[in-house]
C-alpha cells in the first residue's frame, strides 16, 4: 500500500515519517517548495526529537518521498492522508477551513485511480460530511474516493512515540470498505492492542475535540484554584497531588502555572465554542469561554507580580527562562511565556530572553526582545528572572546556579517547578503561582 500525506507540518511530517518506519512507501505533499526542498534533504524545519534521524532514515531507505505535485500523489497513493492546518480565523473564533477544503478539492481532482481520502486534521464536527460532497463534485466518476476521519492526538515533544504507539486510534467511517483499508495502515498497533473506536464522521470529530476541550478545562481548572490559593494561602502542588490521587481525577494535566498555549488547544476551544454557536448551542460550551478567561488570566498575574516586585518595570532588567509554549518544543504560537516577555517589555522592562530551542521563532514574531543564547547570559545584572517554559535546564536550577550572576535575587517560578524553600533559604525573594505573595 503507497501512502501520500497532505501537509508537512508537525503532523504531517511526523505521518509520513512514521508511516516510513512502520513500513509503507509514503510521499508527502506540500504547497511550500522551500518545505519541500528541505525535507527531501532530511532536514526538518522544526524541533522535535527523535524525529530528524526518522527522517534522515526514510530519506536515506527511499521509502520516504516529498513533492509538491497533486497529480504525482493522485496517480501514485491509495491512501491519502490530509494533515494540513486548522488555524483560528483572523480576528474571529472559528476554525479557518480553506486549507482542508483545498486539499481535498486538490486531491479529488487528481486521483486517477481508486483511492482512499483520510483527513486528520482537527475539524469542526460536520466537515467531513460536507467534504463527500466537494471530493464527488470534484472527482472523476469512473474512480471510487473514499473518505473517512481519523484524528490525530499527538503531542509536541512526543509525536514519534505518541504515533507510533497512540493511546487509541479512532475511525470514523461511512462505509465498512474504508475501514478495513484503515485497519490495514495500522495493523501493527492493533496488534499490540490499542484501543480502536470504530464511529462514525461525527463522533470521530467530535472525539479530538472533546479530548482537548477537556485538557484544557483540566488546566483551567486547577489555574482556578491558584487563584484562591494566592489569596487565602495554601500550596496549589499538594492540592493538585491530593486530588490527583482520586483515580477518577488523575494527576496528570494539573499542574498549576501560566496555563495552556500552542497551536492546538486554545485554538480549539474557540473553534469548537465557535461551532456549537453556529449550531444554536451557545450555552452547551460557554464554559470554554471560562477556561480561556482563566488561562490568559494567569498571564496577567505574571506581569501583576513583576511589577510589585520590582515596584516599576521601566528600565529594570528581566531575564526570561523559556518561550516555547512548552518544553522540548520550539514552537511560540499562541505561548503564554513569549506573551509575558512581550508585556514586560511593553511595560518598559529591559527584557532578555533565553530558549534553548525557540529563540528564533520568537525573534520571528517579536524581534525586538534581546534574545541571548545562554541562561548566563540572560540572568547576568538581572533585577528579577522569570522561569516561563519549564525546560528541564530551568527545572534542575539551583539557587547557587543564579546567584553569582543577578543583581536583585528576585525570582517568579511561573510553572511551579523549583523548590521554595531551598530558594527562600538562599535568601531569594521568590514567588510561584499559586502562592500568596
Ligand atoms: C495537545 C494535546 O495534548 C494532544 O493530545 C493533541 O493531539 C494536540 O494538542 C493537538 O491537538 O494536536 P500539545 O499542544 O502538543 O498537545 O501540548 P500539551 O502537552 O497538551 O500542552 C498544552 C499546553 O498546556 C502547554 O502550554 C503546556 O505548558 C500546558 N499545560 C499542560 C499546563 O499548563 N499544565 C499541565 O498540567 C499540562
Amino acid at each position: 500500500m503507497r501512502i501520500s500525506v497532505i501537509g508537512t507540518g508537525y503532523l504531517g511530517a511526523t505521518h509520513a515519517a512514521c508511516m516510513a518506519e512502520l513500513g509503507f512507501e509514503v510521499m508527502g505533499l506540500d504547497i511550500d517548495p522551500a518545505k519541500i526542498e528541505a525535507l527531501s534533504q532530511g532536514v526538518l524545519p522544526f524541533h522535535e526529537p527523535g524525529l530528524p534521524e526518522l527522517l534522515r532514515k526514510h530519506v536515506a531507505t527511499g521509502r520516504l518521498r516529498f513533492t509538491t505535485s497533486y497529480e504525482e500523489v493522485g496517480a501514485w497513493a491509495d491512501v491519502h492522508f490530509i494533515g494540513v492546518g486548522t488555524p483560528q480565523r483572523a480576528g474571529e473564533h472559528a476554525a479557518d477551513l480553506r486549507f482542508v477544503h483545498a486539499a481535498a478539492r486538490s486531491l479529488a481532482e487528481n486521483i486517477s485511480k481508486d483511492a482512499l481520502i483520510v483527513g486528520k486534521s482537527t475539524v469542526p464536527v460536520g466537515t467531513a460530511r460536507s467534504l463527500v460532497d466537494v471530493i464527488r463534485r470534484h472527482s472523476d466518476p469512473s474512480v471510487r474516493i473514499g473518505l473517512a476521519w481519523n484524528p490525530e492526538f499527538l503531542r509536541e515533544g512526543f509525536a514519534v512515540q505518541d504515533t507510533l504507539a497512540p493511546d487509541r486510534i479512532v475511525f470514523g467511517v461511512d462505509d465498512p470498505a474504508d475501514e478495513s483499508v484503515l485497519r490495514a495502515v495500522y495493523a501493527r498497533a492493533l496488534e499490540n492492542e490499542t484501543p480502536l473506536i470504530v464511529t462514525d464522521f461525527e463522533t470521530a470529530e467530535l472525539v479530538k475535540v472533546a479530548a482537548n476541550a477537556f485538557l484544557a478545562t483540566k488546566i483551567s481548572f486547577i489555574n482556578a484554584f491558584s487563584e484562591i490559593t494566592e489569596t487565602v494561602g495554601g500550596d496549589i502542588r499538594t492540592l493538585a497531588d491530593a486530588i490527583g490521587h482520586d483515580a477518577r481525577i488523575g494527576r496528570r494535566f494539573l499542574n498549576a502555572g501560566v496555563g495552556f498555549g500552542g497551536g492546538c488547544l486554545p485554538k480549539d476551544i474557540r473553534a469548537l465554542r465557535a461551532r456549537a454557536s453556529e449550531l444554536g448551542l451557545d450555552q452547551s460550551m460557554r464554559f470554554l469561554a471560562e477556561v480561556d478567561q482563566i488561562n490568559l488570566r494567569r498571564r496577567d498575574r505574571v506581569v501583576h507580580l513583576a511589577e510589585n516586585m520590582l515596584g516599576e518595570l521601566a528600565g529594570k532588567q528581566v531575564a526570561i527562562l523559556g518561550v516555547a509554549f512548552k518544553p522540548d518544543s520550539d514552537d511560540v504560537r499562541d505561548s503564554p511565556a513569549l506573551d509575558v516577555a512581550v508585556r514586560l517589555y511593553n511595560a518598559g522592562a529591559d527584557v532578555r530572553v533565553y530558549d534553548p530551542k525557540a529563540n528564533h521563532n520568537a525573534a520571528g514574531r517579536f524581534p525586538r526582545l534581546d534574545y541571548v543564547d545562554s541562561l548566563e547570559a540572560a540572568c547576568s545584572g538581572a533585577d528579577l528572572v522569570v522561569l516561563l517554559t519549564e525546560w528541564r535546564e530551568f527545572r534542575e536550577l539551583t539557587p547557587e546556579d543564579l546567584g553569582p550572576l543577578t543583581e536583585g535575587r528576585r525570582l517568579i517560578d511561573a510553572r511551579n517547578v523549583l523548590d521554595a524553600e531551598a530558594w527562600e533559604a538562599a535568601g531569594w525573594q521568590f514567588v510561584s503561582l499559586g502562592s500568596k505573595y
